[in-house]
């Protein structure tokens, strides 16, 4: 490894200590004996002054040659120089180019689907960058939240034999001389482990066909699930707000300035963690939305518009319980009180972000279930397995999953879920 720096840690140092960074060329430009170049690495960039004299012709030369993204390693001296960015610079000593770079196809202004057509390269962008530590950092709260409080991680199958939430959306699989499908959810896997482990959770790849191009939706994506018994529906709802609280405060903890160069102001989160998140009641959200000029009969799902519209009346996450029975997945149970009612809940961001986190309390009656299916179209012989777990020793229990792309959208602010995910996938793109 040798003992190169981090261009983070180079520019913490004092005038005329010694500096050796390595990474690729950001910038250059070049004039008679002296060459800028602006270098990164994954920590930060750092301009590199190269005049002729001071170090080999040889280094000279290439570091006037090499063009951006040309990997480099430098030796040289801190300079403290207030028009640097970072306030210093290197004066190099030696210049090495390890692999002279081709003309790098990204240059300023370039379209979305351009940079998606070039998303290999577009990774190393700073914005990309600055995402992908931020999402790197999410998945890792969502462990340690669930490690903390007693959760055992699990693994599902991801090639399933039947639907979790709609057969609309399975992406069928080539199964030898068979079919199957891709995971749209880990959840019924997870409702057999609860027997074993009592509290369960993942962070896995989820895919859904889904016919929509929003903002919103990618065909595939990665859900945190959580699966608990004995949990009802206020303690898995309390149990979303802690989880989603708890994320927040660990991005806030390391990335601060991150957030600022995405746009997103970090004080604006800090205030959602020192407020309490309300819960309502889909009829008293139909009511909201009432008021606010919007008529929508009881017994569909919420679409994008009207969670928009509601959530304009918050500056908090909301969540939303009690959807209708009959537009929700087949596992929700209907509430003993109001049996048009399911007991599930949705966590909707506020700033027309919508729906992150979807769960509800499990269906505990196999007649209920069974009916669900039938209505819904589905092979119930298909879910005998599933249906044992409610023939020996059942008990209550409720789950939910987070969406990691629209959760770090959020977070950061994004314009576009496809930002949130490194290689996104869409009904438009499968590639590369
Ligand atoms: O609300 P959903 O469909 O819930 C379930 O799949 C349950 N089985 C989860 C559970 O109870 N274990 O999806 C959960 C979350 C949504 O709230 C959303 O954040 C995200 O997954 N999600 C998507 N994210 C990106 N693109 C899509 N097409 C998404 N579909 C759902
Ligand atoms: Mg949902």
């Amino acid at each position: 490894m040798q003992d190169y720096q981090k261009i983070s840690e180079a520019l913490k140092k004092s005038e005329g200590e010694k500096a050796k960074v390595r990474g690729w060329i950001y910038r250059t430009r070049s004039s008679g004996k002296l060459a800028f170049v602006t270098v990164r690495d994954e920590s930060g960039i750092i301009q590199v002054i190269v005049e002729k004299g001071k170090l080999p012709d040889e280094d000279f030369n290439s570091a006037r040659k090499a063009l951006i993204e040309s990997s480099v390693e430098i030796e040289g001296t801190i300079h403290e120089d207030e028009r640097a960015p970072g306030g210093r610079e290197i004066h190099a000593a030696s210049f090495h180019v390890i692999h002279f770079a081709e003309d790098f196809p990204i240059t300023k202004d370039q379209s979305m689907e351009f940079l998606l057509d070039n998303r290999h390269l577009w990774l190393r962008s700073r914005k990309l960058t600055t995402i992908l530590k931020i999402r790197s950092t999410l998945t890792g709260a969502i462990h340690e939240f669930f490690r903390s409080h007693g959760f055992y991680e699990f693994h599902p199958p991801i090639l399933q034999p039947s639907q979790c939430e709609g057969g609309a959306t399975l992406f069928e699989v080539n199964y030898y001389e068979d079919k199957t499908y891709l995971s749209q959810s880990w959840q019924l896997y997870a409702e057999a482990a609860i027997f074993a482990l009592e509290r369960v959770y993942d962070v896995a790849p989820t895919f859904r066909a889904e016919r929509s191009k929003t903002s919103r939706h990618l065909s595939e994506f990665w859900m945190a699930e959580m699966e608990a018994a004995w949990f009802d529906l206020n303690d898995v709802t309390e149990f979303a707000k802690k989880e989603v609280k708890f994320i927040i405060k660990k991005i806030l903890e390391e990335h601060e300035e991150d957030l600022r160069f995405l746009g997103r102001d970090p004080e604006a989160l800090k205030k959602m963690l020192d407020k309490q998140w309300p819960t309502i009641k889909y009829r008293e959200a139909l009511e909201i939305l009432k008021k606010d000029g919007m008529e929508v009969p009881f017994g569909k799902d919420l679409r994008t518009i009207e969670e928009q519209r509601l959530m304009k009346h918050f500056d908090t996450p909301v969540v939303v319980t009690h959807y209708p029975k009959e537009a929700m997945a087949f596992y929700k149970p209907s509430d003993p009180e109001h049996p048009d009612e399911a007991l599930c809940f949705d966590m909707l961001a506020p700033e027309g972000y919508g729906e992150i986190v979807g769960g509800s309390q499990r269906s505990t009656d196999i007649n209920e279930l069974v009916e669900s299916l039938k209505k819904q179209g589905e092979d119930v012989s298909k879910y005998e397995w599933y249906l044992d777990l409610r023939r020996y020793g059942s008990v209550p229990h409720s789950g939910y999953g987070l969406g990691v792309e629209r959760t770090l959208a959020w977070i950061c602010k994004l314009d576009n879920i496809k930002d949130a995910i490194p290689f996104p996938r869409t009904m438009s793109r499968k590639s590369p």
